[in-house]
């Protein structure tokens, strides 16, 4: 359904995005997940062709986004960043508005209106002031206004940025619906939300694509792994080096006086990285394992200096 091929841009000489490259299929729920500043939004201002990319292709139900900007945005809703919605309007003449503006006839943005007014619960404020509601029901707004004639592909850009808990679920509630109707692609810096909605999650880091998976495997290849820190008293170089080379340790890295080892999921490569340090006589004061979880995961993906653990995934 969404196509996206080599896209890179730059803001001046900053670059904001680089080389992505990735596919929605028809009725996925993908979340597409990075700590601020990773270039999700400007991702999502591309293929929604509101901006254009420096290089790249996106082609939305076969469509390319800026050849054919018509064809792709009669079946795109966004909600973007900062939600369109003006506040001196009624929440039923804004969706009508917008309704209009999209080019429907009177009668059928009416009908567009209270449909997507049904969809996002808002029928009882129907006639209120959008500037009176509260942010979650002005957010609902905001997806409502995505919602306008029906489009099959939503992009929404971190829908629950800003609400309060009970927002939060209801918002996510309100997404679940959604799921099976839309294809949807969903940005957010917050990792629970993905797991709360999502089939499958891109994660972005500093302008590129670290990891790509449903949540299911990601979960499994977590499962089939795990962390051993170590401190020691001396020879940490080398045995950077000489950890390396133990049968199921995947990488090494030094942490100030520590060690940091991703292994297998493996009691067998626990002792054998025991017996290899107490052997190099490294002075061996602490060792200490764990199993990964996805929030581990989510933060040695996106924690820059440790980017290469992302290509090993
Ligand atoms: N209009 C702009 N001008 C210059 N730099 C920008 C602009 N918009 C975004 N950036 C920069 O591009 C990078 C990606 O930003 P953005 O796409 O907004 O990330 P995210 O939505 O993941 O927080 C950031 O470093 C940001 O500072
Ligand atoms: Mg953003």
């Amino acid at each position: 359904m969404i196509e996206v091929r080599g896209l890179t841009k730059s803001y001046g000489d900053r670059l904001a995005i680089q080389d992505l490259n990735f596919t929605v299929n028809k009725g996925e729920v993908v979340g597409f997940l990075g700590p601020n500043g990773a270039g999700k939004s400007t991702t999502m201002k591309i293929v929604t062709g509101y901006m254009a990319p420096s290089s790249g292709e996106v082609r939305v139900g076969g469509f390319d986004v800026f050849e054919n900007p018509i064809e792709v945005k009669s079946q795109i809703g966004y909600l973007p960043e900062t939600p369109p919605v003006y506040m001196d309007m009624l929440v039923e003449d804004y969706l009508i508005y917008v309704a209009r503006l999209r080019g429907k006839s009177k009668p059928d943005a009416k009908t567009m209106a209270q449909a997507a007014m049904e969809k996002t619960n808002l029928t009882e404020v129907q006639k209120r002031l959008i500037g009176n509601l509260s942010k979650g029901f002005r957010q609902r707004v905001g997806l409502a206004q995505a919602l306008v004639g029906d489009p099959e592909v939503l992009i929404l850009d971190e829908p629950t940025v800003g609400l309060d808990p009970k927002q939060v679920h209801e918002m996510r509630d309100l997404i679940q619906r959604l799921k099976g109707q839309h294809t949807i692609v969903l940005s957010t810096h917050i990792l629970p939300e993905v797991q709360a909605s999502c089939d499958r999650i891109i994660i972005i880091n500093r302008g590129q694509i670290v990891a790509e998976d449903s949540l299911e495997s990601l979960g499994k290849r977590m499962s089939a792994s795990g962390q051993v820190t170590l401190k020691i008293r001396r020879k940490h170089e080398e045995l950077v080096q000489s950890l390396s080379g133990v049968k199921g340790v995947m990488s090494v890295r030094r942490d100030g006086s520590g060690l940091d080892v991703s292994v297998d999921h493996n009691e067998d490569t626990i002792e054998a990285i025991a017996e290899h340090t107490v052997k190099a006589g490294a002075g061996l004061v602490e060792l200490k394992a764990t199993d990964l979880d996805l929030e581990d995961i989510f933060i040695r993906l996106t924690s820059s200096e440790r980017s290469e653990v992302g290509r090993e995934l």
